[in-house]
């Protein structure tokens, strides 16, 4: 089997950020998205895979290389357009020849690893394998409703009168079948060929498409709401590790991770959290929920439920800072120039909330 991974898109609901980085770049528990797709694909046994890339693709190409890191082959496809997931089948035909194929949407995190499921796929004679998990706004997805005896029955794309919660989470598995289905369906309304219309296509055309209940949890890191809520998720599930330096007079709780040439010195960290590479936490308190990335200081400050980026810096902040995504190369301190006031230099789209 072949892997084919969608690292495209804009990112625009992750503005400032998706600027100066791809969205699926974007570290959740000090690693990006990127890298843990790249590894479920890869403990499932599968070493060919194909990156689907649009606009960031010199950014993905520089972080992800040829894939030696990880022990796989990736090849580059170019997506000149955001013109929809069946359209990214589609460009890949060359890359996937007649292999089976598991899709998986690069921004996406899910509990566990999808091993198994790709296993069962790999050896089934089903043409194709969804996957399905019940949410709360299924407006925002792809949706699919079953009959009664767990056939599905139908695909609707983002649907305004929901009929089913049961949304597609954006990882599929087909065989070559689905190249007739993407070059026979026509673009949505938002001008996109929908890969839960080629799904749909392959029901119609009586193949066999094998719906899987995911039942742990599923996001996709489109906002920092979300980003934040993974960050949460994925702290919970590492294995926590002292690997570098914490003095006597800090307190580091138990699933704390501190990554190499990191230093904590008189402070407090509750886990779960992660202290990156060559970060400095001096007289301060990192509480549950937060990932600090390499090269980070953070100093006389508080700081909880949230995510820093790499060479940032925090410095004698009063109060704390909570629910925040802060970028890579950010400064926030207090400034001991007159007058006392809030000044700032912030990039376009940028949302700073004040005491
Ligand atoms: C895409 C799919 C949708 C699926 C979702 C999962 O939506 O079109 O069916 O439920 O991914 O993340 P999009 O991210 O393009 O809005």
């Amino acid at each position: 089997m072949k892997g084919l991974i969608l690292s495209g898109g804009k990112g625009t609901r992750l503005y400032p950020l998706t600027y100066t980085s791809a969205k699926q770049l974007i570290p959740v528990a000090n690693k990006p998205v990127l890298f843990r797709v790249i590894e479920s694909i890869r403990d499932a046994g599968i070493s060919d895979i194909g990156i689907v890339v649009g606009d960031t693709a010199n950014e993905v190409r520089e972080a992800v290389g040829r894939g030696d890191r990880w022990d796989v082959n990736v090849s580059y496809i170019e997506q000149n357009e955001p013109l929809g997931l069946a359209h990214a089948v589609k460009i890949s035909e060359d890359f996937l020849g007649d292999d089976r194929f598991v899709m998986f949407l690069g921004d996406n995190v899910i509990e566990g690893g999808i091993s198994q499921l790709i296993a069962e796929f790999a050896h089934s004679d089903w043409n194709s394998q969804i996957v399905l998990t019940r949410v709360d706004c299924p407006e925002r997805y792809g949706v699919a409703e079953l009959n009664d005896k767990g056939r599905i029955e139908r695909l609707v794309e983002k649907p305004k009168n929901p009929t089913s919660d049961l949304a597609l989470v954006g990882i599929y598995m087909f065989d070559n079948s689905v190249m007739e289905a993407v070059n026979t369906i026509s673009p949505s309304w938002r001008g996109e060929l929908e890969i839960t219309d080629a799904i749909q296509w392959l029901v119609d055309s009586g193949k066999a498409v094998h719906p899987y209940l995911h039942r742990g949890w599923w996001i996709d890191t489109g906002e920092p709401g979300q980003m934040l809520e993974a960050n949460d998720l994925v702290l919970e599930e590492i294995d926590y590790k002292i690997e570098g330096y914490v003095d006597r007079d800090s307190q580091v709780g138990r699933r704390v991770t501190v990554e190499k040439g990191a230093e904590i010195i008189n402070s407090v960290i509750r886990g779960p959290a992660i202290i990156g590479q060559d970060s400095r936490i001096v007289n301060s308190y990192v509480g549950p929920f937060t990932s600090i990335y390499h090269h980070v200081v953070v100093e006389d400050s508080e700081i909880e439920h949230s995510v820093v980026l790499e060479y940032s810096r925090l410095t004698r902040i009063s109060g704390r800072i909570q629910d925040s995504l802060i970028g890579r190369y950010v400064t926030i301190e207090r400034s001991p120039i007159k007058p006392k006031s809030h000044k700032m230099t912030i990039g376009d789209h940028s949302q700073v909330g004040i005491l």
